[in-house]
């Protein structure tokens, strides 16, 4: 019997220097199962002291207990230090340099759509002018995207327009997707006193699908009325915000007489181009390319928001965000513009960071 006591403290200082020795938190876990786990030595010892005699059973049972109490004690403080000196070994690895600049891989692989590239672009360059924007509801009513921009119930514009309607309500009237953003001239008039200077940049609908035709898509407003605003106004801001959006230091216009049932007169704007090779260069050559309609606001409409004729007037103009941004940018097919293909946001897409200013450059 002396021996079982001999054996429990061989079996301790070889258990301890065992886990002295083990290295890592795996080589630890070795000890612990070689020691505690079903098979291991002290649980072995455990399981012999049910085979003893009450007298022997008094006299190894706390010596044995004993033991594993100080042995799950030693691998504890010892997982202590090894997690500690682990945790130092990776910080030394994996040191962070504060300095660096942000490489945010969020940051880096997200793409700005150009639509919104070309929108902030407008943005910058007309607030410079000081214009504000405006903005209005998709859902519109019969009245303010046709009847108070002078286009009557028998108008031809309103087939042309391709009109998305809702069904007709209790009391006979439908509510529209608007096919333009011209409403907005009609609810900023409404709400506000001249002198009026805004740009309503925004979606709008009409079936219609072709490579230059989505049922939906973007154009933006400009509005200008007081009590003296012109045609040479006119022609002033149209020059400047070409020259800017496109960033050259001229841009060849050409104002042709059109119509629109809200301006009188009306005219459609071409702006030079040329083709070199492949590309299309805005600005100057032989070449014309209809960007825009415009005109001064009709006195009707004036009338119909409650404005005086022969006190206020002013112009408008309206365009394609997306036409826009396939002309500056190349891109040929408007409905990719839509379809949500991650490698077509890649290649035509901005870097986000990248806010379109007249300081810092508009595109990049
Ligand atoms: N609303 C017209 C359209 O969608 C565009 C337009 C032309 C707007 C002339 C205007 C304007 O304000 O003066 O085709």
């Amino acid at each position: 019997m002396a021996s079982i006591a001999a054996n429990i403290e061989q079996l301790e200082s070889t258990l301890g220097a065992a886990i002295t020795e083990a290295g890592d938190e795996a080589a630890l876990e070795a000890v612990r199962v070689g020691a505690l786990g079903k098979k291991g030595s002290i649980s072995e010892l455990l399981r012999a002291l049910g085979g003893m005699s009450p007298e022997q059973r008094q006299e190894f049972g706390p010596l044995i207990n004993g033991l594993k109490t100080r042995v799950t004690d030693a691998l504890g403080a010892r997982r202590d230090i090894l997690k500690a000196k682990a945790l130092d070994a990776r910080l030394a690895t994996e040191t962070v340099d504060v300095t660096l600049p942000v490489r945010d891989p969020a940051i880096g692989l997200g793409r700005v759509h150009p639509v919104s590239q070309v929108a902030d672009e407008l943005l910058a360059i007309f607030a410079d002018m000081g214009f504000s924007i405006a903005e209005g509801p998709h859902i519109e009513n019969d009245n303010y995207n046709f009847t108070a921009l002078n286009i009557p119930e028998d108008h031809p514009a309103r087939q042309e327009m391709d009109t998305f309607y809702f069904p007709e309500r209790a009391d006979g009237t439908r509510r529209l997707l608007r096919t333009h953003t011209s409403p907005v001239q009609i609810r900023t008039m409404l709400g506000a006193k001249p002198p009026i200077r805004i740009i309503a940049p925004g979606r709008v609908f009409r079936c219609d699908y072709d490579q230059t035709h989505t049922p939906m898509f973007h154009q933006v407003e400009g509005l200008v009325i007081d009590k003296q605003a012109n045609l040479g106004n006119l022609k002033w801001v149209l020059e400047e915000f070409l020259k800017a959006f496109f960033e050259v230091p001229n841009v060849k216009m050409r104002f042709r007489a059109s119509h629109f049932p809200f301006t009188e007169p009306s005219m459609e704007v071409d702006v030079g181009c040329t083709r070199v090779g492949n590309e299309l260069k805005i600005g100057e050559g032989d070449g014309w390319l209809e960007i825009l309609g415009c005109g001064m606001v009709h006195p009707n409409v004036l009338r119909n928001v409650g404005l005086d004729p022969a006190e206020y007037q002013g112009f408008a103009w309206g365009m394609g965000i997306d036409r826009i941004a396939m002309l500056k940018y190349g891109i040929p097919d408007l409905r990719t513009f839509f379809a949500s293909d991650l490698r077509w946001l890649r290649h035509y897409g901005f870097a986000a960071l990248d806010m379109p200013s007249l300081a810092g450059g508009l595109s990049r």
